[in-house]
């Protein structure tokens, strides 16, 4: 360019120096000033003007012509006195916003030392663009603007002046944004934004836009800036809610603080103005305490306990309210579910907490109903008994019960029933519960009195002390109170039932029985009783058991000699032997008796004096007396023998029994022996032979006394049946009850019947008292009774003068056939 402008310059320049210097030159001539034009920045060694021909100078090397000046933009060429551009020349830098810019210096010449003023003036090309000072601009609006409202901008810079300087402003095309531009006092251009359109933050928050400045020269420069403008929000948005009512299901039993649902608001402002709380309007006290609302959040949350079985819906309704005054309503509706959280109810109704024990099958004993609070299958209740009983129950209706006997009860197996009843309903889980009631069983009298054996037996000695105890029985009865309390009596033996209480009694409370008498083995061997135990229910029961009582034998009887017995005068009878009687022969038997049975019965028989010792031998068991050798001349006609009989018991009891033998060979030649009585060898016997004879006496009187007085009697009786037995002194005597014919005993191989009809024996047997008006008459050995009618009558002394053996009673007597 510094060559096309050196090239072009002359030209240029001297156009211009006459267009501008002409005026000038006049005073140049006179100051010599010489003025140029340039523009701006031009390139070092651009030629400015030619000084040698503008300033008329000859002899240029000579003159050394050179720029003066503070600052050097310009040198002189000294070849041809060109005047260069040595330096870059900035209009903007030198002068500013001047409007002009010149540049004045001199030239000093030398030979003659002169001074030539030179004025360049500067001229302004466009080589600065308008500036902003920032990229970006941001302008914050009211959402609520209205249209028209400006709002000023920034302006550009541009350091170049006239039409190189900031013409025009630009804006990008906006709907709602237009620009305006005016002129400050100092004639620069600002722009100012104007709202064309409203603005809607929650439409669009934020519009970006661009500024563009322009300056005037040619070509034209220009520079953008972006402006963003930022829409504030106004609170000219409600809240709204997400959804108008909210429904929700809950179960009942959720625990406090549980989440139950959210309700949403949303707010299209922002910051305070989009910040919604929220709040329960119009509901109760009470249902406020069973929610809780977070104001925040708008978390609904359980704030108490819920029960269906209270409240199945409730309604809220909330309010949202934002920053501003703005607020939006919703409605919650909450289904409560029902939850089996409610145990099944038991109500028992019973008359009597006793049941008799034989109350029939199928007897209802309690009403039971059930109850559930909680509805459908949670209500729903299967009521059972827990455990085995004699008891079941039986559905009424829907939800009672009946418990009714289902088994035989027994109080004395099981006195008291604990029954459950239990009650589950069908829930998931499901729940029950549980009550036990308690049933006495009351007694009835269904049991009799067992005896604790099937029978008993005792044996008693004979002769026991009347009141001793016997025997004791006993029987229990499970049954309750009286219908377990036992007594005893006595209700049949085999005794006579009249004399019965005379032998024997039992106390009815202990069952011990009583001797009420002393027993005799002879007349009562045994008996039977059969005794029963009842106890005093309504009505009451009894059990028989039979009580064998045995009376045992004790030596009580001595053996009673029935043969050889003493004479009607007390003299004893005699037996004659054949003088001529070989050893062996068979004189007599002594025959005993005795009461006893067993060992006490079993008799012996000893030879106690003998007046010819050796002559007789005596069967130790028969009693049999036998010659034991022949008669010799020196021996008496007449022999006696003392012979004692004892029996085996312990101690033994014994009798003794006088033999008298006469050898004869008749009768005659016997009996003078008879009359001569032989007198009494020693003073012992003879006494006894008076004692004898008084006693006989005496008891001949007595017997006679006695035979009258019933003889008087009789024939004053109109009763000719009475057995005549009893009217005679005679005593006839029946076998104990107990003593049955078969009744054998191992010592007795067989058994006389005897019937003593002597007053002597009379003292020495025990009879059994027999009174003739109890004792039925075929209880008698009748044709006996008849022999004694017809010999009492006949001849009363009749038995007093004899020994009869009659078959009376049962008497045993020890045989000695047995024993040989
Ligand atoms: C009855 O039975 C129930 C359950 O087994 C028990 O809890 C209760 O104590 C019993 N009652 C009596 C009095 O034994
Ligand atoms: C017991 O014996 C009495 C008298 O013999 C009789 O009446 C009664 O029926 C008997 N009782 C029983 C249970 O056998």
């Amino acid at each position: 360019m510094g060559s096309r402008w050196g090239l072009l310059g002359p030209v240029g320049r001297r156009r211009m120096s006459f267009l501008l210097l002409l005026p000038l030159l006049c005073p140049a001539a006179l100051s010599e000033t010489i003025r140029y034009t340039i523009p701006e920045e031009l390139a070092r060694g651009s030629v400015v003007g030619n000084l040698v021909k503008d300033l008329g100078l000859r002899d240029l090397p000579t003159r050394n012509l050179r720029v003066s000046a503070e600052k050097k933009f310009f040198s002189v060429s000294t070849e041809n006195g060109d005047l260069l551009v040595i330096d870059r020349i900035d209009r903007e830098q030198i002068c500013g916003k001047k409007s002009t810019c010149v540049l004045e210096f001199e030239m000093v010449a030398e030979k003659p030392l002169n001074f030539f003023h030179i004025a360049v003036a500067i001229q302004d090309i466009n080589d600065n663009p308008p500036t902003f000072n920032r990229n970006i601009t941001e302008l914050e609006i009211s959402e609520l603007a209205l249209t028209g409202a400006t709002f000023a901008l920034e302006s550009a810079q541009d350091s170049d002046v006239g039409v190189n300087s900031l013409q025009q402003y630009y804006l990008s095309p906006d709907p709602h944004f237009s620009l305006n531009q005016k002129e400050n006092p100092d004639g620069s251009r600002y722009p100012e934004l104007v709202v064309k359109a409203p603005l809607d933050r929650e439409e669009q928050s934020c519009h970006y836009l661009v500024l563009t400045a322009v300056d005037g020269g040619e070509p034209a420069r220009s520079c953008t800036t972006q402006i963003r403008v930022v829409v504030v929000d106004a609170n000219d948005n409600p809240p709204v809610f997400t959804q108008d009512t909210y429904r929700v299901s809950v179960r009942e039993n959720l625990p406090v603080g549980s989440s139950v649902l959210r309700v949403a608001a949303t707010d299209l402002d922002e910051g305070s103005n989009a910040e919604i709380t929220y709040a329960f309007i119009n509901i109760g006290k009470a249902v406020r305490q069973l929610f809780k609302l977070n104001s925040k959040t708008g978390e609904l949350s359980i704030g108490g306990g819920l029960d269906f079985e209270e409240r199945e819906h409730y309604i809220i309704g909330v309010e949202a309210k934002d920053g501003g005054h703005h607020t939006a309503h919703c409605k919650i509706q909450i289904d409560i579910l029902d939850e089996n959280d409610n145990a099944p109810d038991i109500t028992l109704d019973s008359e009597s907490k006793h049941i008799r024990e034989d109350v029939e099958l199928g007897t209802v004993v309690a009403l039971i109903k059930t109850h559930d609070l909680d509805s459908g299958f949670n209500g729903e209740i299967l009521c059972q008994l827990s455990g085995s009983f004699p008891f079941k129950i039986v559905q009424e209706t829907k939800n009672t019960y009946k418990l009714v006997t289902d088994g035989a009860l027994d109080r004395e197996q099981t006195p008291e029933y604990n029954i459950t009843i239990t009650a589950t309903d069908k829930g998931k889980p499901p729940l029950s519960s549980n009550r036990s009631v308690i049933f006495n069983i009351a007694d009835v009298n269904d049991n009799a009195p067992i005896f604790h054996q099937a029978s008993y037996v005792v044996h008693v000695a004979e002769n026991n002390p009347p009141g001793a105890s016997i025997a004791q029985v006993s029987a229990s009865d499970p049954d309750l109170g009286p219908n377990g309390h036992v007594s005893y009596s006595i209700v049949a033996s085999d005794l006579e039932p009249r004399a019965l209480s005379s032998y024997v009694s039992v106390n009815a409370q202990s069952g011990v029985v009583f001797a009420q008498r002393a027993f005799d083995h002879e007349q009562l061997r045994a008996f039977e009783l059969t005794l029963q135990a009842r106890d005093q229910g309504s009505p009451a029961l009894g059990a028989n058991v039979s009580l064998r009582v045995l009376v045992d034998d004790r030596n009580d009887n001595a053996p009673r000699v029935l043969y050889p017995a003493l004479g009607p005068d007390g003299s004893a009878l005699f037996d004659t032997v054949p003088r001529a009687a070989q050893p062996g022969y068979l004189v007599t038997k002594v025959v005993a008796v005795d009461a006893d049975s067993g060992h006490n019965a079993w008799l012996s028989y000893h030879v106690l004096q003998a007046s010819e010792p050796g002559l007789f031998s005596l069967g130790l068991r028969t009693g049999e007396v036998r010659t034991a050798r022949a008669l010799g001349d020196r021996d008496a006609a007449r022999q006696r023998l003392l012979v004692a009989v004892r029996d085996g018991g312990q101690p033994p009891l014994s009798a003794t029994a006088t033999l008298l033998l006469v050898f004869a060979d008749s009768l005659q030649e016997a009996l003078p022996d008879l009359s001569e009585r032989p007198a009494p060898s020693d003073p012992q016997a003879e006494l006894q032979f008076y004692l004898v004879v008084a006693l006989a006496l005496i008891s001949v009187l007595f017997l006679l006394a006695v035979i009258l007085a019933v003889a008087l009697s009789l024939r004053r009786s109109s009763s000719p049946a009475a057995c005549s037995c009893f009217q005679t002194d005679g005593v006839c005597s029946k076998a104990g009850p107990g003593l049955s014919p078969n009744y054998c005993e191992w010592t007795l191989p067989y058994s006389y019947n005897l019937c003593a009809a002597s007053r002597s024996s009379k003292a020495e047997f025990k009879f059994l008292d027999i009174n003739p008006e109890n004792a039925p008459p075929q209880d008698l050995l009748c044709n006996e009774a008849s022999w004694f009618e017809s010999t009492s009558n006949d001849n009363p002394k009749m038995t007093s003068d004899s020994v009869h053996l009659q078959q009376v009673s049962y008497f045993k007597i020890l045989s000695s056939h047995k024993y040989d």
